[in-house]
């Protein structure tokens, strides 16, 4: 297996993190998750874009140019020779004496790698369950950081009760999933968290926000409870990995029918087809 570290690719096995690497004392780096179709990556432009955001907001420069890192992947990409999978990109604030502040001269490592994993076809036609938890995260969720202990604990539970997704509730709010953003369906009108500090601005939200205004679906990105989610007429998920995923049940209970509905399924066939 080939990785990027810093700007060579190198074989996994030549890879070396410093005990004292900040990504792995504090969890101080951000990070992208891009999916592979064909050999392509998938909406590269908006990942990178996301990723420069991140590691904007906590004040840590990239050590090299955006454009480069873009080559760098391309050649990993094309060197692994994945068909479809994913594209793993992590950026940590680098090496230096154990100390809560930013050090002064340390050179952010980058790290990437490809990872084979096949689309989720059986969940995809029939629909996922989940539970609903507490959001116990921070309040820069906006910010894709390497700190997952939170969305690890939501998911972990989740898994525990047999489910696939955690969904966060914060004050009664419906914010996201552990590693997905969460839309409701309800009088033909799509629901879903709007795009602030309390979630993840995805880019698989962002692409089915654009698909609705496509087909002239009415939008509300305005908060809802859960007592909205559990009335609801159907409930999705969406991430890079989980593409628009049915949820037919939560904490037990079926969402309406119980099967994906119908806007669910609109939705979906006209993501495939930018995939195709
Ligand atoms: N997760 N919300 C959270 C908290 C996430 O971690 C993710 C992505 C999303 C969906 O964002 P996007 O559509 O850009 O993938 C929403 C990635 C896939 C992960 O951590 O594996």
């Amino acid at each position: 297996m080939v990785v990027l570290y810093d700007d060579q690719i190198i074989e996994r096995e030549q890879a070396r993190i410093d005990p004292e690497d900040r990504a792995y004392q504090f969890g101080d780096g951000v990070y992208e998750v891009i999916r592979v179709y064909y050999g392509q990556p998938f909406y590269m432009k908006e990942h990178l874009a996301r990723l420069q955001r991140s590691a904007t907001e906590i004040r840590m420069n990239l050590p090299y140019p955006l454009e480069q890192l873009e080559q760098r992947l391309l050649q990993l990409l094309q060197r692994s020779g994945l068909q479809e999978g994913n594209l793993y990109i992590q950026i940590s604030r680098g090496t230096a004496p154990r100390n809560h502040a930013f050090p002064s001269n340390a050179r952010p490592l980058t790290l990437a790698y490809t990872q084979p994993s096949p689309r989720p076809v059986k969940e995809l036609s029939e629909g996922v369950s989940a539970i609903t938890t507490e959001d116990i995260r921070w309040l820069r969720c906006d910010i894709k950081s390497l700190n997952l202990l939170g969305a690890v604990l939501a998911k972990q539970k989740a898994v525990d009760h047999g489910s696939k997704e955690a969904i966060l509730v914060r004050d009664g709010i419906i914010t996201e999933g552990s590693s997905t953003n969460i839309f409701i369906v309800k009088d033909g009108v799509l629901w879903t968290h709007p795009a602030n500090h309390l979630i993840l601005h995805g880019i698989t939200r962002q692409i089915t926000l654009q698909i609705a205004d496509e087909l002239q679906i009415p939008v509300k990105k305005q908060p809802f409870s859960k007592e909205e989610l559990f009335t609801a007429d159907e409930c999705f998920l969406t991430s890079t990995t989980m593409e628009i995923c049915p949820i037919i049940q939560i904490d037990g209970k079926p969402v309406k029918s119980g099967t994906p509905g119908p806007i669910t399924r609109q939705l979906q066939q006209a993501f495939e087809k930018q995939i195709a």
